[in-house]
């Protein structure tokens, strides 16, 4: 057996929180033997399995798909159930896992989501076709799909959101999370609502209150860039009107 593979020890401090006894938080350290692979939700999965059934934490799919895991782990945002725990450990073995800054704690790693969706639900962030489109096929060309940048592969796991210092300030703030969404939707051929949405996100709380602070762009766990997103849409605020005139002549093309 290499030294690779073999078991260690790890010292695992997590933040606990009972809003209902205790105080304030404190951490809870827990000794955990760390097989290659084990990822940090393993690890939270041990803990709440063989040491402390009261350990509280959300996750669900284990595969980076629901974004229900993301944590703050030494002090950096990142999903639970993609990375191993060993990747994170200091020279002494130790990590420190807390819940999601910004946002009310439920229990223990477990936030109260409940802002983060509100924001995300001003952007309108469902697709809006055209009326009468009726069911066809719609085109759209590999130059579109590259202009998205990958937004739509966003899981809404909140690791931006929580790492926003814009966030931390002014909690009426879209968020980069919402904004994104927003870009998707404002990029997309088949959307007809561009210029409502671009209304949308140009008052005081959207596109113009974000710092340019770059925090979202290393928390996210998808490698996706918000703050790029952000910037696109500033720029299509200005010429909004227009730009859902484009959009009704390329939809005439579909
Ligand atoms: S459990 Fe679904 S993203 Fe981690």
């Amino acid at each position: 057996m290499t030294a690779q593979e073999q078991t260690i020890q790890a010292r695992v401090h997590i933040q606990r929180y009972n809003p209902d006894v205790d105080r304030k938080p404190y951490l809870q350290t827990f000794d955990v033997p760390v097989p290659q692979g084990m990822t940090i939700l393993d690890a939270l999965a041990y803990i709440k399995a063989e040491i402390d059934g009261s350990v509280t934490f959300r996750r669900s799919c284990r595969h980076a798909i629901c974004g229900s895991c993301a944590v703050n782990v030494n002090g950096k945002n990142m999903l639970a159930c993609n990375t191993p725990l060993r990747t994170v450990l200091t020279k002494k073995n130790e990590v420190t896992i807390r819940p999601l800054s910004f946002q009310p704690i439920i229990k223990d790693l477990v936030v109260d989501r409940s802002a983060f969706w509100e924001q995300y639900l001003k952007v309108k962030p469902w697709l809006i076709p055209p009326e009468n489109s009726g069911p066809k096929e719609y085109r759209v060309t590999p130059e579109e799909v590259k202009a998205l940048n990958r937004a739509e592969t966003c899981i809404m796991c909140g690791a931006c959101y929580a790492s926003c210092q814009v966030v931390a300030m002014n909690r009426q703030y879209i968020g980069p999370h919402a904004l994104l969404k927003a870009f998707l939707r404002v990029l997309d051929p088949r959307d007809s609502a561009p210029a409502e949405r671009l209304e949308l996100v140009s008052g005081t709380d959207g596109v113009f209150r974000c710092h340019t602070i770059f925090n979202c762009i290393d928390a996210c766990p998808k490698n996706l860039n918000p703050t790029e997103a952000i910037e696109t849409l500033r720029k299509l605020t200005q010429r909004r009107l227009a730009f859902e005139k484009e959009r009704e002549e390329r939809q005439k093309t579909l």
